[in-house]
């Protein structure tokens, strides 16, 4: 042994010749120099001691760390290029004075310099006689007869070829394993819970079972997985060298502790190492690379760089990015309100269970996501994927794990507590903090009264419901600020069953189902919507109220919240004091003449409802063409506001009608539908303008559009009015009732112009709502309109006869 180590010594970089010669001397000592016996020990202050194997292709010795001087790991290593293959302890260190030691009693036992014991193989008393470095890199304690201990069966971070990776093996490095699932499945997990890869078997036979699937690495780059229920081993990757090399070329599986598993080759005898293939191709993809709430991106020559979220953030090692970042001033220390940082083209890694599938994924809009969030004390952050899916991730646990590109559509939000501080990009830094000096004290005097004015605002705030015991519990606070986020809220049945006090009080029955009087834990009065007749599953059903929620208007109803539990589908409005429009229209004047509307009113509902449809067709993010305009779905605030309700309901009702629309299919209420649904022709956003054309005709002359009576000379309402108009007897269109006041002619004129614009029927004369408004508005002249009714339109007068016969509203 002692001359075999003085060989080792020598050999360091021998001539071809000399190396032949060596090889053989060192075949003539094997059998009996490279078995070890129980009470041998290799120390760590000589690490030209080794336990090689036969033909000295591997050895076990202590490898000194180039990381930490002075600390060593005992490491069964390759003889060229030096690639660790497994350790003891997983790359446990020992000082100067450690050792490795072969027990009497049979086990191996890694021992630090103190004396404390830092690895054990466990393997005393069962008879352990010997242990063997073998040519494959396996080192194994033998007794006699059988292996009863092995590195293969034990692996740390590495798979070599003939190295049999079964279930229940794992790989480690750092935070991160590898294992082999049953399915055959190669999983990546990091801290034993989040898994960020996860690779199926491409079977051509799928449906297959296996038993006990190996995963193993060819010597000429293949991994594959076998078992016995396959009939050959299947294929899982290729390394990109495949073949290439012979003999000389070393591959080997490793785990990296940046949580990546790669192929490398080493070419034998040299230092050239390459990567040939790689588990997770995006490194920031890998969940935690840049530790908690350490932000992934790449920089110019496309290397992981690790960063922090923003300036409110500061790295745990300013040396290392990879250990994280922490908050600079922590939540629950935050004076005044805790404000969402928003970070564009990033996202929080979203693998299961850190982002649990229910209930923390919404479909909602951007901006809710982040209302969301904020209003839960259980969030810290919060990812809309933006893709297209609507898809808002909400993260509940506080290990955050970002990745920031500029490929990213995801928008981010995390919470910070305020001023919210962006991270200048490094190009501006300079000047930032040139201002900084300059204008250091004006920032100081703002960001001192900011301060001064949140804890002012978070006091008045505490202080306001310090009373309110109904606030006090945690779903009405979380419903509140909810609310006051933009979010819409999701009620259990139960809850909206309590708040109208099991649907007592109908308000209402709309085209959607009926409407009940509510009251919120909060005290907001509400409306709720039992929506009947939806067939849409619960995924689709929150897309559509996330795209109604995220609609906005002074003049449309506002959405409030929603609950979609088994068959049930409700949705929760704002309350509006006054009802829906007709109520004030069609009133029996003898009776309620003091619920009559006055001309100013009038004109500022038309107005009203025009601007909010401007907004539902043009000017929202996702359009909305009503399709149902009429006056119950006009509803009045307490100010007499025009609020237009309803919107986004048509899509929720089944869409499977949409090709084959028959008199009774049709959604809309006959009397305000426009003639193009009745002639299967496209429903456009035209469409809603001759329903409010309709809509005006009755607000000015205070009767439905399709009534016909001795008043209108037995003629249709629209038809009579444009008669009139054309007469320039615009004063006996308008309500009687209304004579008594004054009523200005001049708008009354630009109202029934428009209504004749609107209630054309060809679409395509009818104007845009945004230039009706221009039109109520008087910024535009308006021309003298045709006669509502083509005749040149073939389908018209059979509509027109329908819709005349029609008595239902
Ligand atoms: C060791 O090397 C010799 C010569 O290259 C070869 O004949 C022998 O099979 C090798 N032994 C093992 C165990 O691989
Ligand atoms: C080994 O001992 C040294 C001191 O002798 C100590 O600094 C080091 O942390 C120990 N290593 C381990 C892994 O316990
Ligand atoms: C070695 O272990 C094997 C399996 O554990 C056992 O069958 C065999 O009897 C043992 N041999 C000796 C010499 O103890
Ligand atoms: C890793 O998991 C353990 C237990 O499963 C947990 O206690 C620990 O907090 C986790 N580490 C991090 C950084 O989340
Ligand atoms: C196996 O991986 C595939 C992705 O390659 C995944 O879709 C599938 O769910 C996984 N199967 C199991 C059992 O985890
Ligand atoms: C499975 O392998 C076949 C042939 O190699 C390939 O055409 C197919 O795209 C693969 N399927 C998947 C899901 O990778
Ligand atoms: C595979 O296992 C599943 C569940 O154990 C079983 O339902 C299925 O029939 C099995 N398939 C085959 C091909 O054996």
């Amino acid at each position: 042994m002692v001359l075999l180590q003085r060989n080792m010594k020598l050999r360091k970089q021998p001539p071809l010749s000399l190396s032949l010669v060596t090889f053989i001397s060192i075949t003539i000592f094997t059998t009996a120099t490279t078995i070890i016996s129980p009470g041998t020990t290799l120390y760590a202050s000589n690490t030209n001691q080794s336990w090689p194997s036969p033909n000295n292709t591997f050895s076990l010795r202590f490898y000194p760390l180039q990381t930490t001087p002075s600390s060593f790991i005992a490491a069964v290593v390759h003889s060229g290029g030096a690639p660790i293959i497994w350790s003891a302890g997983n790359s446990a260190a020992v000082d100067f004075g450690g050792y490795l030691r072969l027990l009497p009693a049979g086990n191996l036992r890694l021992v630090n310099g103190s004396g404390a014991t830092l690895w054990d193989s466990n393997t005393s008393n069962i008879g352990v006689t010997s242990a063997t470095v073998l040519e494959s890199g396996n080192f194994v304690l033998s007794n006699g007869t059988s292996t009863v201990w092995s590195s293969f069966e034990n692996p740390t971070d590495t798979i070599v070829p003939s190295q049999s990776f079964n279930l229940g093996m794992v790989l480690r490095s750092g935070v991160y394993s590898f294992f082999l699932q049953k399915s055959g499945n190669l999983t990546l997990s990091w801290n034993n819970s989040v898994t960020y890869w996860d690779q199926g078997l491409n079977f051509s036979m799928s449906g297959v079972n296996l038993s006990s699937p190996v995963l193993g690495l060819k010597s000429e780059g293949i991994l594959e997985i076998s078992d016995p229920n396959l009939t050959s081993p299947v294929v899982v990757a290729y390394s990109s060298d495949y073949n290439e090399g012979g003999n000389n070329v070393l591959r080997v599986l490793k785990l990296g502790d940046d949580g990546n598993l790669r192929v490398y080759s080493y070419l034998k005898g040299s230092e050239v190492v390459n990567v040939n293939w790689v588990a997770v191709e995006d490194q920031c993809e890998v969940f935690g690379y840049c530790g908690n709430y350490g932000v992934c991106s790449y920089d110019s020559k496309s290397e992981p760089l690790c960063g922090c979220p923003s300036q409110n953030f500061e790295m745990v090692d300013p040396n290392d990015g990879r250990k994280g970042c922490q908050r600079k001033v922590k939540l629950e220390d935050c004076v005044g309100k805790v404000a969402m940082l928003q970070l564009d083209h990033a996202k929080f890694l979203t693998y299961p269970p850190v982002f649990v599938v229910n209930p923390e994924i919404f479909f909602i809009g951007i901006s809710a996501c982040s209302g969301n969030c904020l209003a839960a004390s259980s969030c810290f952050a919060s990812t809309s994927l933006a893709d297209g899916t609507g898809w808002c991730y909400i993260k509940t646990s506080n290990f955050i794990s970002g990745y920031r590109n500029p490929a990213l559509p995801s928008t981010s939000f995390i919470k910070v507590c305020p001023p919210v501080a962006p991270n200048s990009t490094p190009s501006l830094e300079n000047v930032v903090k040139k201002h900084w000096r300059i204008h250091g004290w004006v920032v100081a005097l703002v960001l001192s009264s900011i301060l001064g004015f949140l804890a002012f605002e978070g006091g008045l705030w505490l202080w306001c419901f310090r009373n309110i015991p109904r606030f006090g519990g945690f779903s009405a606070h979380y419903a509140l600020l909810e609310y006051a986020s933009g979010a819409p809220i999701h009620f259990s049945y139960k809850e909206l069953q309590r708040s109208t006090k099991g649907f007592k009080e109908k308000l209402g029955d709309g085209g959607f189902g009926a409407v009940y009087k509510g009251t919120l834990a909060n005290k907001t009065v509400v409306a709720v919507k039992q929506l009947e007749g939806i067939e849409q599953g619960d995924k689709q059903f929150r897309m559509e109220v996330s795209t109604i929620s995220s609609t906005h208007h002074l003049n449309l109803v506002r959405l409030i919240g929603f609950c979609s539990e088994g068959r049930h589908r409700l949705l929760v409005y704002e309350f509006m004091k006054n009802g829906s429009l007709d109520n004030f229209l069609f009133v029996d004047d003898e009776l309620q003449s003091g619920k009559l509307l006055d001309w100013d009113q009038r004109f500022n509902i038309a107005l009203g409802a025009a601007r909010g449809l401007t907004y539902l067709h043009e000017e929202c993010r996702n359009c909305i063409v009503h399709c149902d305009i009429k006056p119950e779905n006009i509803l009045l605030d307490e100010n007499y506001n025009a609020k237009v309700s309803d919107f986004g309901l048509a899509k929720l009702s089944s869409a499977t009608n949409h090709r084959h629309r028959t008199l009774t299919s049709v959604r809309g209420t006959r009397g305000y539908l426009a003639p193009e649904w009745l002639a299967n022709l496209p429903i456009t956003s035209k469409s809603d303008v001759y329903s409010y054309g309709m809509v005006v005709l009755e607000i000015v002359s205070g009767r439905r559009n399709f009534e016909v009576s001795e008043e209108t000379n037995r003629k249709k309402c629209s038809i009579w009015a444009y008669e009139e108009f054309e007469k320039g007897n615009i004063r006996g269109v308008i309500d009687k009732r209304l004579f008594c006041e004054e009523v200005k002619l001049e708008k009354v004129e630009r109202l029934i112009m428009a209504c004749f614009w609107c209630i054309q029927e060809q679409p395509s004369m009818r104007p845009t709502m945004s230039k009706v408004v221009q039109m109520l508005e008087g910024v535009v002249d308006i021309e003298n309109p045709p006669p509502p009714k083509s005749i040149t339109m073939g389908f018209s007068s059979a509509i027109n006869t329908n819709v005349a016969d029609s008595s239902a509203l």
